[in-house]
């Protein structure tokens, strides 16, 4: 198994390098613009004395694992930006592909049909990960990214939707299934019934937000953590530049002639996650991909340990004291926040 990738338990590995697609200005050519770059990032890595005798450094290929979601509206650009690499440029084989997408709440009702109306705007025969996006069950006919308040159904039922998922999984449509946003509470609720375990928690996770406790949960039930909002998610309207600024992250970078995005991001690979970083920007690809080149050392991780925790994703457009299931901020996490 090649050294950036981890084994997860659908058998599937899992490229801790992952890219990220969500925009808000969601324009479909810059999409699919970004996913060609993503993909021939190529880079030679260092390898760690230990890694490999004779050879100090090995090929990276490029970014090799993408994350999409129906809600992002940017399945159909990476799907047609894969295609085309796969069957026009014939750069890559679509089994040397990671593909993520995910089940949003109003589709909760009727997993298969979801995926199967996701893997028609992908233009793929399969994903290989599927994961319930949210804790939250919305009205079928909900179409908003920010859900109403009458378009909340008042119970999870995530029985119903767990199910929907593994019949997804039986039927070929996707290698593996997860979840995202669930708190260990939520997930220990679903390996009670489930028939087959999740293979990953998508969860925000960074240096500011270390999720202690769930990455132990995780590790204990042999669920894989993906970190999203790995720099905490600077540039987007509710992210925050906390991250990258941290005078902490600041010094550790300055040790290692390092840039801070890349000492966050070492941080969350260092802690066993994959990380999802979006950057549609060529330097800045470049500059994340460095991030598996640095090494991070006791001291820095000590240093890490000790910054003020802040979720910034709090989920606030979930809550409501009417229609939603969750009432407040604390119920929607379980406390653990
Ligand atoms: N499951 C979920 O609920 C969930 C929630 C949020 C996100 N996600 C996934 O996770 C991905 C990443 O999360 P995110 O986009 O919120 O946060 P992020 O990756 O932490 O931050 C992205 C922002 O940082 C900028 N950036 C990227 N590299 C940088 C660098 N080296 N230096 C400075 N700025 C840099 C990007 O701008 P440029 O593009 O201009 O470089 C963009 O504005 C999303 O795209 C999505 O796929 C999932």
């Amino acid at each position: 198994m090649k050294y950036n990738q981890v084994r997860l338990n659908c058998g599937a590995t899992i490229p801790t390098m992952g890219f990220g697609t969500y925009s808000s200005q969601n324009d479909r050519e810059e999409t699919k613009q970004a996913v060609h770059t993503a993909l021939k990032q190529d880079v030679f890595r260092f390898l760690d004395e230990n890694d490999l005798k004779e050879c100090c450094c090995e090929l990276q290929m490029g970014y090799r694992h993408f994350d999409t979601a129906k809600i992002y509206g940017s399945e159909a650009a990476v799907g047609e930006a894969l295609r085309e690499a796969i069957f026009e440029d014939q750069m890559i084989e679509r089994e040397d592909i990671f593909l993520t997408s995910k089940l949003w709440g109003s589709d909760h009702h009727d997993s298969v049909s979801a995926l199967k109306q996701t893997l028609q705007r992908l233009g793929m025969e399969y994903v290989d990960m599927y994961l319930v996006h949210w804790p939250v069950k919305l009205k079928p006919w909900a179409n908003n990214a920010v859900p109403k308040e009458d378009e909340f159904e008042r119970l999870l039922d995530l029985e119903t939707t767990w199910a929907g998922m593994e019949r997804c999984l039986d039927m070929g449509m996707c290698r593996c299934i997860g979840v995202s946003n669930f708190s260990t509470n939520k997930i220990q609720s679903l390996l009670d019934f489930a028939s087959v375990a999740p293979a990953l928690n998508q969860v925000e996770m960074h240096p500011m937000w270390r999720q202690t406790k769930l990455r132990e949960f995780c590790r204990d039930h042999k669920i894989h953590v993906s970190a999203y909002s790995p720099l905490g998610g600077p540039g987007n309207s509710w992210g925050s530049t906390a991250v990258v600024d941290n005078p902490i992250i600041q010094s550790i970078a300055l040790k290692h002639h390092a840039t801070t995005a890349q000492v966050a991001l070492r941080w969350g690979l260092s802690k066993g996650a994959s990380v999802i970083v979006k950057s549609f920007n060529e330097e800045r690809m470049k500059e994340n991909m460095g991030a598996l080149d640095l090494r991070l050392d006791d001291h820095d991780l000590l240093n890490i340990e000790k910054m003020e925790e802040r979720k910034i994703m709090r989920g606030e457009f979930l809550v409501n004291q009417t229609t939603s299931p969750y009432k407040t901020i604390q119920d929607l996490w379980d406390g653990e926040i």
